[in-house]
């Protein structure tokens, strides 16, 4: 998608040297556009890690890379296939909730061994990893076909008048390669001359939808509105969204949805308000080898500093802000459960589905 006016991806390999993975670093947007190299799987990890990039799909691409740079760093270690199996566990611990990690990783450890000497392994760990970008790229749009069919409709029933869309965090291109998978459809219905506003959740404690999806919608020039998380309840009494899509980072077999935190409220309130809650999401984030989302999906925490500070920009700089007493205690859950009985449906590249096993099932048979 666009940055002022040209378009990017999220990740890309260095045009001079294929060694060196290049991605935006996210902790800074909106207010810098900065680059960040990632040379070793040291710099992956750590990207993983501090949120350099975030973002299911984007984490499970980076991930893919940084088994293809430990596939380079085997030539100087004596055991290559002991080393790829350290970095990938290592990896897999970076961010525990987004089950696209250890999908890209499991892809990759898989095509690896098809190789004998170093020099096959590194050419197909690259090929794999390129492979797994490409994929979602073409996932996602997938998933934006599907979605611009819900908002259609809604359009058509609207008689025209404006779609409302409620989003959650950022499950935009910035959290996948392109397209995204919640605004997929959004940057669908834009092209289909489909008139579109959307409320976006500013999402606490790292504001991804203030930072990211505003910033997203903001450069692709689609109508949007940052609100606060708490806003969307009202709104929806007062009919003002049509139609809530958000993006995952794992989804059980019986459909229960794991997202940022506060998702599961904005189902709470999308169900009492009779309005459709769908989740967009690429097959890679199905995790069929779990039932219930709620007691079996490991929900990651975050430093409590988090919630404490507030990073914006001061005076041209970024700064964080200290929001309440120094020594008071916070707890920050990065995600949280939606149950299955809470969603409308599941809006895949396959198509769309009921948020069940059967509905599932119905579509990724090979997943059980
Ligand atoms: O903590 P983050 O920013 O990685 O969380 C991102 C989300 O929760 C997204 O909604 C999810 O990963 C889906 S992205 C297509």
């Amino acid at each position: 998608m666009l940055i002022n006016g040209k378009h990017y991806q999220t990740i890309w390999l260095n045009e001079e040297n294929n060694q060196i993975i290049q991605v935006f670093d996210q902790r800074f947007f909106p207010h810098k556009i900065e680059i960040f190299d990632i040379k070793n799987t040291d710099d992956a990890i750590f990207a993983i890690k501090e949120m350099v990039v975030r973002g299911a799909p984007l984490i499970g691409v980076t991930a893919a890379y940084g088994i293809y740079l430990a596939s380079l760093e085997t030539q100087v270690r004596s055991n290559p296939d002991k080393y790829i199996e350290e970095v990938a566990q290592k990896l897999a611990q970076t961010r525990p909730t987004a089950v696209n990690l250890v999908w890209a990783i499991k892809q990759m450890l898989t095509a690896i061994n098809q190789g004998e000497s170093v020099e096959q392994k590194i050419n197909i760990a690259l090929e794999k990893a390129n492979d797994i970008k490409q994929e979602d790229i073409e996932i996602c749009f997938k998933i934006g076909e599907y979605g611009l069919s819900l908002i259609k409709k809604i359009a058509e029933a609207k008689h025209g008048e404006t779609v409302n869309i409620l989003t959650h965090c950022n499950a935009g291109w910035l959290a996948t390669i392109d397209w995204g998978t919640a605004t997929s459809p959004m940057y669908q219905a834009q092209q289909a001359g489909i008139d579109i506003h959307v409320w976006v959740d500013e999402t606490r404690p790292r504001n991804q939808g203030a930072n990211l999806t505003a910033f997203e919608l903001n450069q692709q020039g689609i109508p949007h509105t940052l609100i606060t998380d708490n806003t969307g309840g009202h709104l929806m009494q007062h009919g003002m969204v049509d139609l809530v899509i958000v993006g995952t980072d794992r989804t059980t077999r019986n459909g229960d949805v794991a997202n940022k935190i506060g998702t599961y409220l904005k189902a709470l309130a999308a169900y009492d308000n009779n309005i459709p809650f769908y989740v967009a999401l690429p097959s890679s984030t199905l995790d069929c080898s779990i039932a219930d989302g709620i007691t079996e999906i490991s929900i990651e925490t975050r430093d409590q500093n988090e919630v404490k500070y507030i990073q914006g920009k001061v005076d041209g700089e970024i700064k964080s802000v200290l929001i309440c007493p120094e020594t008071t205690p916070a707890m920050n859950y990065g995600f949280d459960v939606t149950p299955a009985k809470y969603v409308t449906g599941l809006i895949t590249e396959r198509g769309i589905c009921d948020a069940s096993e059967e509905g599932i099932r119905s579509l990724f048979p090979e997943k059980f």
